[in-house]
């Protein structure tokens, strides 16, 4: 898979830098051309000679050599690369990643750089565990560049925890998945689809609202891989405090109300739907206008039913996609079969309340894939790779 491909290796100042010598080699071992490029400190972690020599090119470390003014075109290596590798990758530069400084060639190469970029983070256990950082690298993350798990273990300082860098191999896997993924990045080309995700907010006056612990962690997962894969995809949401995936549009909404004009008006257009919103059930019957003073008595408030959304797009949507989600916390595949042939959906995606790992907030999810076949259980993944997974499901529908 590696033949012929064209890595840049990025090096910065950290001990793990030792390990950027093997990786080097085994990317040339499967066949890769692999170019260096060391951030000032890190000459002090593992000498040009050596990277040189197992690259077979000269490394990059300034803007031009200055004996001979030789220019380093930090544009031009952004493009010969099919995958830029920051391996190790400090608490340092991750920052300055996240914030675009552009202080020395690497950093301007990664700015520049319009192929996949990997992060392999290296540092003591406090400072990847710091809030600074875990924001920074989520950022990044947000911005489409892909993050290597950092195993807990042994550290350099001593200490024992998270932070140590992925092994030379796990990073190869790493490059492998990133170049198999660029070469599906067309795939939903000229397809346009709509997520709905989040939960909506039912008002109950100007201050009170009756809503649910839906964060769309889930939703924006799946619009990010869709458009990833070319998709044009239009995210209506409800409230979240997450970032618009890029290339995605969103449609802010409130209320189920809202998010079914929303939806149904996107969907007039689209060639489908992912139904992701944690959509209120019921609404307030009156929104009363000014704040409900309490009064020592109970107080009942009158619910109405809302419109289900999935159920409308599924009675127009012909041969068009509709695939929706069921949370269940009994008797979980009856009930997601039936809401399967009920809002007919072209397939569901279950996760139970009662698996750990699944469920609000987090970032891992336990699905089952339901169509009108069969059964497909998945194991614990991240919701990303949930979204990967269902973006797959997606491709064989419009294949058909
Ligand atoms: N859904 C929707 N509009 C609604 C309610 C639900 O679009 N008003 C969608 C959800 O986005 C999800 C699917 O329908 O894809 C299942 O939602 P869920 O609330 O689990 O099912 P309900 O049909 O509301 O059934 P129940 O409340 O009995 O579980």
């Amino acid at each position: 898979m590696l033949q012929g491909k064209h890595i840049l290796l990025g090096i910065t100042g950290s001990i793990a830098a030792y390990k950027a010598a093997m990786l080097c080699r085994l990317l040339r071992t499967a066949g890769a051309d692999v170019k260096v490029i060391m951030t000032p400190t890190a000459k002090a972690f593992i000498t040009p000679l050596t990277m040189a020599t197992l690259s077979k090119h000269p490394i990059a470390v300034e803007f031009y050599n200055p004996e001979n003014g030789d220019w380093h075109s930090h544009i031009s290596m952004g493009e010969w690369a099919d995958c830029f590798i920051i391996a190790p990758a400090t608490a340092n530069t991750i920052a300055k990643m996240a914030h675009g400084v552009a202080d020395n060639l690497l950093l301007t190469t990664y700015l520049s750089a319009r192929c996949t970029t990997i992060v392999a983070p290296a540092m003591d256990c406090d400072m990847f565990a710091h809030v600074a950082t875990q924001e920074n690298i989520e950022t990044l993350r947000r911005r489409g560049v892909i993050i290597t798990e950092s195993p807990e273990g042994e550290l350099a300082s001593g200490l024992t925890g998270k932070g140590r860098m992925a092994e030379p191999e796990a990073l190869v896997a790493a490059i492998e998945a990133a170049i198999a993924q660029k070469k599906k990045s067309n795939t939903l080309d000229g397809r346009k689809i709509v997520v709905t995700a989040g939960a909506t907010i039912e008002a109950i006056d100007p201050v009170r609202f009756i809503s649910n612990h839906s964060t769309g962690k889930m939703g924006y997962a799946i619009a990010e891989a869709l458009a990833v894969r070319g998709a044009e995809v239009e995210l209506v949401s409800g409230r979240t405090n997450l970032a618009v995936p890029a290339g995605v549009k969103r449609t802010d909404v409130l209320s189920a109300e809202d998010m079914y004009r929303a939806a149904v008006a996107a969907f007039e257009e689209a060639d489908g739907a992912v139904m992701c919103a944690a959509v209120a059930d019921y609404t307030p019957e009156e929104v009363a206008e000014h704040k409900i003073k309490k009064s020592d008595d109970d107080m009942v408030i009158r619910l109405r039913r809302t419109k289900d959304i999935a159920a409308e797009l599924g009675r127009t949507k012909g041969s068009r996609l509709l695939v929706g989600f069921a949370l269940e916390s009994c008797n979980e595949l009856t009930n997601a079969e039936d809401k399967l042939r009920r809002k007919n959906l072209d397939f569901i995606v279950l996760n139970s309340l009662q698996d750990s790992g699944a469920g609000f907030g987090v970032d891992t999810n336990k699905v089952t894939f339901i169509d009108h076949e069969g059964r497909t259980e998945l194991p614990l993944m991240s919701k990303r790779e949930v979204a990967e997974r269902i973006a797959d499901r997606i491709e064989q529908f419009f294949d058909k």
